[in-house]
């Protein structure tokens, strides 16, 4: 007994002591406690902490990758399997990093449909979204560079077209090429800066962005399903009506996603860590050979949306023009939209009929291109490019006529 009433007193001095110079209680107070979120969130809020959990992930076995892995054409593709047979458990901690990279971006696609759905995006939240674009356009750069890495022969080609993609920019192009390889070709100098990019400066521009972001969204508190403003309708204690405090209550619904998230994540790195060849491709099991192009370069699932955009334009510049815009368009997303309402619940048929228009042309040139470019599949490619760019550009016209519904004062909870 003596000791245990010891104990609580050493752990109430000791924090007591760490909060007179670190304001832990403080800051769960004010920043997890104290913080009211809307009280009707569903399981489209769960990419969000799920988000934080992969970039976790990544940065962790990430480090231990570069512990074996050695930059260079005469290395590296050695080193990695190197790790995946003589490195104990370096085959789990490479497939949990390939893995982590491919789910990176299911969760983040999903992260981001959920803003396209809420309206997440318009006023007040844009900077929110504009700095969610940064961290896309981040975890784009991150992913490709360190595909490259392996320096298998899918990296190897995938590189050259990705960066001579550059050289269709009228004037600087070649130059730049030139600039972003550091040799006339993809060659040793590239793999070892495309190395220091993915370890060193995109992993810090990421947590850099990720902690802007959580702030920009403490500023303005969370969306919710129905698109209302919580802090529009407060209590008597000053506290929104429809909020609750975010610690325990989301704190502990985020643990559940977290296991669900944990369980599919470890049935792909325990028993389809290639996952048919879409997270690891075939060719990428064969070291880099410049003699020898794959029969069919395609980038990894994530970015085929935008080949296929490239590939749908018979000119070269005019395709990486387009495929650039593709990925670009989502920053006007708050201003293209016009609707006065946010979330889907209470919008009109046009809008529904946009965003499936939307969904399937995006995940139609997700499929297109995986697939080879010839015949009916550039035929469908080109139509599903001009369902996607017509969802942004008529956008400011649709999203004034829809026939929108009344939005309800409150949001509406079924316990
Ligand atoms: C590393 C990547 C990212 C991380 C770690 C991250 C983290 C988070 C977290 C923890 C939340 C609050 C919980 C939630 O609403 O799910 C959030 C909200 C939000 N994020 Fe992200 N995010 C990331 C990428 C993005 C991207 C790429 C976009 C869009 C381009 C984006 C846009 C938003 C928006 C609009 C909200 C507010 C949603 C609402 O309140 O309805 N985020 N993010």
């Amino acid at each position: 007994m003596a000791n245990a009433a010891e104990g609580a007193a050493t752990k109430g001095g000791f924090r007591a002591w760490l909060n007179k110079r670190l304001p832990v209680d403080e800051f769960v107070q004010s920043q997890l406690v104290g913080y009211y979120a809307p009280k009707n969130f569903n399981i489209w809020y769960f990419f969000g902490s799920l988000a934080l959990l992969v970039f976790v992930i990544q940065i962790v076995t990430g480090i231990f990758l570069t512990m074996n892995y050695k930059p260079g054409e005469l290395t590296a593709f050695d080193s990695v399997e190197y790790i995946m047979r003589e490195v104990e458990w370096g085959w789990l901690i490479r497939y949990m990093h390939s893995t982590g990279a491919s789910l990176f971006f299911v969760v983040v696609y999903l992260h981001m449909y959920r803003a396209l759905l809420y309206g997440s995006y318009k006023a007040p939240r844009e900077l929110l979204w504009l700095i969610g674009m940064c961290l896309y356009l981040a975890l784009m750069a991150e992913a490709f560079f360190g595909y490259v890495l392996p320096w298998g022969n899918m990296s190897f080609w995938g590189a050259q077209v990705i960066v001579n993609l550059f050289g269709t920019i009228p004037g600087i192009g070649p130059g730049l090429v030139e600039w972003i390889r550091g040799d006339y070709g993809i060659a040793d100098s590239t793999l070892n800066r495309f190395f220091a990019l993915h370890v060193i400066a995109l992993p810090l521009a990421l947590a850099l962005f990720v902690v802007l972001h959580l702030v920009a969204l403490r500023q303005t508190g969370s969306n919710n399903p129905d698109g209302i403003e919580i802090k529009a309708k407060l209590g008597p204690d000053g506290k929104p009506l429809d909020g609750i405090p975010f610690h325990p209550y989301y704190t502990l619904k985020d643990v559940v996603g977290v296991g669900v998230f944990l369980m599919a994540f470890a049935i792909i790195v325990f028993f389809v860590p290639t996952f048919g060849g879409l997270f690891l491709e075939k060719p990428n099991f064969e070291p880099a050979n410049a003699l020898s192009t794959p029969e069919h370069i395609a980038p990894v699932w994530y970015f085929t949306p935008f080949y296929a955009i490239l590939r749908a334009v018979p000119d070269q510049r005019l395709g990486a023009l387009l495929m650039g815009l593709s990925v670009l368009v989502f920053l006007f997303l708050p201003w293209l939209d016009r609707s006065p309402v946010k979330s889907i619940r209470y919008r009109g048929w046009i809008w529904k009929l946009a965003v499936a228009v939307f969904t399937v042309s995006f995940l139609a040139l997700m499929y297109l291109g995986l697939m080879p470019a010839e015949g009916t599949y550039v035929m469908l490619a080109r139509i599903f490019t001009i369902a996607y760019f017509a969802f942004f550009v008529l956008m400011p016209f649709y999203t004034r006529v829809d026939p929108v519904k009344p939005v309800p004062e409150r949001v509406t909870y079924h316990a």
